[in-house]
């Protein structure tokens, strides 16, 4: 079947660039001390997951227990949770997945600990632990040396946990648009995680992994030599926001399909609103089917996307394909995402964990 013999709105990825996404990762990552350990937010297809652990990657991240509990499910054996767990009923399913696969989970605090300590006691399960080192972002973590060795050493000698290592992720600098700003932050990031490390070396505790990092900052984190695993989960599909940064060896491989369904005056309207967008970072780019980028001034309502004075007259009825501005909140949307090779539709990739955001 034809790409263009889709109903649209449709997730479509082109099934070559998606996989030399991969492979430009595996090469990136060649001979270099950091592993691959993909975010799963990004994609939530549990074959992908699949085809990035048979390129190497040492396990998998994601950011909730229900994704985790999904790839566990699809076979998975090693999975970081890159977040905290409040609720104690979730820490008794995290204590009992434990179980069932290497799961990992972020804490920072010491009344977190001892509660999935708790549960880990209870269900004879370990769970391994990254404490989370707030390097600049102001999401979670501790932000202090004295804090971090002190969570650290509790962690390790609380029943059921198992001190693993440092989360360490700079999401503040993944989107820095210039590539010497983005370079000196991760520089100097670096150098205050190799100052922890000596730290709780020295505190005879030992650091198993220094997770972190994403797509806009994967080259520095492999050149650097202090990251041991990288998280990064947007390079298989890029998006407009991705699109903008210069230098990243990898292209984009996801769109929305979407139909133009009414031309007027100055305006052409598609049949692909936020309910088909993810619209939580920067505006989409659309694209004609030859890849011609159509320019315009755009907005975005719930079912339509309106493109005012297009730099090419659209027709009715045409179908253009739609670089997301954001690759993880739109698959989100979507139950499947249909490959493609040229014009033909090559295959369908289940969304397996979509909506799991417990
Ligand atoms: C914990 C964590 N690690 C890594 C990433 C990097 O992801 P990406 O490569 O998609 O920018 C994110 C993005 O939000 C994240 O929250």
């Amino acid at each position: 079947m034809k790409l263009t013999q889709l109903e649209t709105p449709a997730l479509v990825a082109d099934e070559k660039a998606l996989t030399g996404n991969m492979d430009a990762m595996s090469s990136l990552l060649e001979g270099s001390s950091l592993k691959l350990r993909p975010h799963y937010k990004s994609n939530k297809c549990a074959r992908i997951a699949a085809m990035q652990m048979e390129r190497g990657a040492v396990g998998i991240t994601c950011a909730k227990l229900s994704e985790a509990e999904d790839l566990c499910d699809s076979g998975i054996e090693d999975i970081l949770i890159a977040n905290q767990i409040a609720d104690p009923s979730k820490m008794l399913k995290a204590a009992l997945l434990a179980g069932k696969c290497r799961l990992t989970v972020c804490v920072d605090s010491a009344s977190n600990a001892r509660l999935l300590s708790k549960a880990a006691s209870a269900a004879g399960t370990t769970i391994h632990c990254y404490v989370e080192y707030d390097i600049g972002m102001r999401r979670c973590g501790v932000s202090t040396e004295e804090e971090f060795l002190e969570l650290a050493k509790l962690t390790d000698s609380l029943p059921g946990l198992d001190f693993s290592g440092i989360q360490a992720y700079a999401g503040h600098v993944r989107h820095m648009a210039g590539s010497a700003e983005r370079e000196r932050e991760t520089r100097a990031n670096e150098a205050k995680l190799l100052s922890l490390k000596a730290r709780l070396e020295e505190a005879g505790l030992s650091v198993g992994a220094i997770s972190g990092g994403s797509t806009g900052t994967a080259v520095l984190k492999a050149s650097g030599g202090v990251y041991t695993e990288l998280q990064a989960g947007s390079y298989i599909f890029l998006d407009s926001t991705y699109g903008e940064l210069e230098s990243l060896p990898f292209r984009n491989s996801l769109y929305v399909l979407a139909t133009v369904i009414s031309v007027r005056p100055g305006l052409a309207i598609l049949d692909a609103g936020v309910k088909a967008i993810g619209m939580d970072q920067e505006l989409p780019v659309i694209l004609g089917m030859d890849g011609e980028r159509v320019d315009g001034r755009i907005a975005v309502n719930e079912e339509h996307l309106k493109l005012f004075d297009p730099s090419r007259e659209l027709a009715e009825g045409e179908t253009v394909m739609i670089i997301p501005g954001h690759c993880c909140s739109t698959v989100n949307l979507y139950d499947r995402i249909y490959l493609f090779d040229g014009e033909r539709v090559s295959g369908r990739l289940e969304v397996s964990a979509r909506g799991c955001s417990r």
